[in-house]
This record gives C-alpha cells, structure tokens and sequence, in this order.
C-alpha cells in the first residue's frame, strides 16, 4: 500500500491504484475528482436520525441483540452542498444510487432534482428485521436511484425489492453498515469491469469490497478516522485473501 497526501487529503493507494480511500471530508476530497470521470455512485450518506425507531437510543434486533445509537458525526454536510458536486463528477449516461430513511427521501429527491438528475426508480431494501416506531415497525431501508443524462443500456436484474441481511454482532464494523451483497448487485447493473465507482461517505467500505469483488475500480471518502480505519482493514484483509 502506498500512503500519500494528495492536496491535503491523506490518501491510501491499494492494487496499482484501482482503490483509493481519502480520509477527509467529502467537500474537499472531490475537489480532486475530475468532472465527468466517475461511472457510478453509491453512497448511504450521513443525516441526522429522528425519534422514529430511535427512541431510546437503542435498536432491538431479532434475539434480543441490542444496538445502541454510538451514531457518527454528520458534520453539517446538507443534501443541498454534496448531491451538486456528484452531479459534476459523473459522467453522462451513468447512474446515481442514493440510501435513506422514509424521513429524508423528499429532501435528498429535492437536492437531486435541483442539481440536473433524473428519477429513474425507488428500491426497496428489506432488512428481514422490524425497528420499533410510533407508527408501524419499520422493516425497509430506500434507495432512490437516478441517472445523469440518458438512460445507459442494461439489464436491469431482479426487482425493485431486494432482501438484505444487514451486518450483525461481530461481522459488524460500523453501526449503519450495509451489505457488500446488495451494493454488489447494484454495481453489476450498472456498470462495466474496470469502471469508476465513488461512494462520498463510505464508512467501513462495503462498496470498496462490492468493487474488488466485481473487478471495479472505485475511490470512498470517510471523515472519521475509526471508520477510516475500519475501511483500510476491511480492503487489505481482502486484498490478501
Ligand atoms: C451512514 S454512514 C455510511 C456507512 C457505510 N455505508 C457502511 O456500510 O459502513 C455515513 C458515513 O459518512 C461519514 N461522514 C459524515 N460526514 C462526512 C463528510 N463530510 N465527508 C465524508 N464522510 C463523512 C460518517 O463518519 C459515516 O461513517
């Protein structure tokens, strides 16, 4: 692994520079991405969590494991500042995966719309697990799907449904962590070996692995170091498999 600082963004190179994870902060990590570069994004962005589900701070999952909210830092990033500059870097024809809760879907729809995207879908992530809420249990995730430009040729697999075993006890890394399978299935629909796949707030790097594991070439940006660090573990234990 090479370690470098490319303009004040520390940067850890792997596999002759197909993979590289930038620890800082997105808004300044993509002022090296070049317009029009990236083929794909997928990102399971940071946003404030409201009470639904979260009353006590704690989730409860199947069989009594509990997580509780250890959260991370949203530092301030609205929908508003990064979705425009995602815009820029993807090239034309290339498709746009965003993730979020039923609370944030209007306003990231909003901050897509606004910066040039196209609705093209709404997937449904079902988790296979209730959350406790005021209203009904809440069993799905969304991931609202967009494209830059025209429509890119492809065979779309599956369904707007996709059943997803989240990350439990110790294969967790991060407390919102996301299954490298459903990512992987994305990235397949829409891409091609060796393209460019970006997730602006990759955590501890499922889409890094889902890209290794597809033959991608991808960049992740993470703001924390203990998830930076997680993200490192994660593509060097893959790495020397
Ligand atoms: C929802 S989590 C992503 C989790 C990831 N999908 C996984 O499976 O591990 C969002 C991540 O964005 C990071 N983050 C928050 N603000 C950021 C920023 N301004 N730039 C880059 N990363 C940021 C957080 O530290 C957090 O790890």
């Amino acid at each position: 692994m090479e370690q470098h600082m490319a303009d004040k963004v520390p940067t850890a190179v792997y596999g002759a520079g197909r993979i590289k994870l930038c620890q800082g902060d997105f808004l300044n990590a993509v002022r090296e991405v070049e317009s029009e570069s990236v083929d794909m994004v997928f990102t399971d962005p940071p946003f404030e969590l409201t009470s639904g589900g979260m009353k006590s701070g704690k989730l409860v999952y199947p069989g009594n494991e509990v997580f509780r909210n250890c959260g991370f830092c949203t530092k301030n990033i609205g929908f508003g500042t990064w979705i425009p500059e995602v815009y820029r870097v993807m090239k034309n024809e290339r498709y746009f995966y965003v993730m979020s809760n039923d609370r944030n879907i209007f306003s990231i729809h909003k901050s897509c719309i606004d910066s040039g995207f196209r609705f093209c879908e709404l997937l449904v992530m079902d988790k296979k697990m209730t959350v406790p809420s005021t209203y009904y249990p809440k069993r799905a995730e969304f991931i609202l799907m967009y494209r830059k430009g025209k429509c890119r040729k492809s065979h779309f697999l599956g369904s707007t449904v996709m059943e997803a075993r989240l990350p439990r006890g110790k294969e967790k890394r991060h407390p919102t962590e996301k299954p490298v399978s459903m990512i992987e299935h994305l990235i397949r629909c829409s891409t091609l070996e060796n393209e460019l796949c970006l997730d602006p707030f990759m955590g501890s790097c499922p889409a890094g692995e889902a890209c290794i594991r597809t033959g991608r070439r991808f960049i992740g940006v993470e703001i924390e170091q203990k998830w930076f660090a997680a993200a490192q573990d994660r593509i060097t234990a893959l790495l020397h498999e």
